[in-house]
């Protein structure tokens, strides 16, 4: 097993892993072509010598790029996020369920939180449960709020399945969360 960077030959298998775990239609080819050779898209996958088991996505974003891409409750983010030039926006982490609760987010978080001042992450909170909850925590983010519905509005303009929800709309929360590195 071993971390890797994205390449363009994982772009397949991340579809159809993200198709499993967080629904149909999310995660799109021509948004994961951005990460291949990339400087503010940084890709790392999880590989066996035959298959794909996990990735992590995540963008190096200037503090309006940043906002631009939160769907909802901007202004928050703009006073939460006003003294950073550069963040580090977990976008998605998935591990396929056979590979679930051995320790492989927990490294793929390690890879991508050190070289940036602050990292944040809008963790998916499935009705009561948020995957990866404890995998933050312990990798030192701090939870700052919880917002309702985040997905609604993309999910229907963007027409894509929620592995809970369904058809579009998407009801589920986000938890914010972030890791301010103070060594930088
Ligand atoms: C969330 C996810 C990436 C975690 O991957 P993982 O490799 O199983 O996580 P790790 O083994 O590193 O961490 C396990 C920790 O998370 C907890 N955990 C993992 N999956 C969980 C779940 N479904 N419900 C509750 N806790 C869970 C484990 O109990 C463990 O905590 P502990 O060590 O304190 O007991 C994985 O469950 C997944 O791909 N889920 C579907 C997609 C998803 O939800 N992605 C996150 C979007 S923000």
């Amino acid at each position: 097993m071993q971390i890797t960077s994205l390449q363009k030959n994982h772009i397949q298998e991340i579809i159809l892993l993200s198709n499993q775990v967080f629904g149909e239609n999310f995660l799109t080819k021509s948004y994961l072509l951005q990460y291949i050779n990339s400087t503010n898209h940084v890709g790392y996958v999880l590989v066996t010598n035959k298959n794909l088991i996990g990735y992590l996505l995540a963008e190096t974003l200037n503090f309006k790029q940043f906002t631009d891409s939160i769907l909802i409750e901007k202004e928050w983010f703009k006073e939460h996020f006003k003294d950073y030039n550069n963040i580090n926006l977990i976008q998605q982490i998935a591990i396929n369920k056979q590979y679930q609760k051995q320790g492989f987010a927990n490294q793929l978080i390690k890879e991508t939180t050190n070289h940036l001042s602050i990292t944040c992450c809008l963790a998916w909170k499935k009705g009561k449960v948020v995957a990866l909850k404890n995998t933050l925590l312990k990798n030192d983010f701090n939870y700052l709020r919880t917002i309702d519905n985040y997905w609604s509005k993309d999910s229907l303009v963007k027409k894509y399945n929620c592995v809970f929800c369904g058809q579009p709309p998407c009801n589920c929360s986000a938890e914010v969360y972030i890791k301010k590195n103070a060594s930088i």
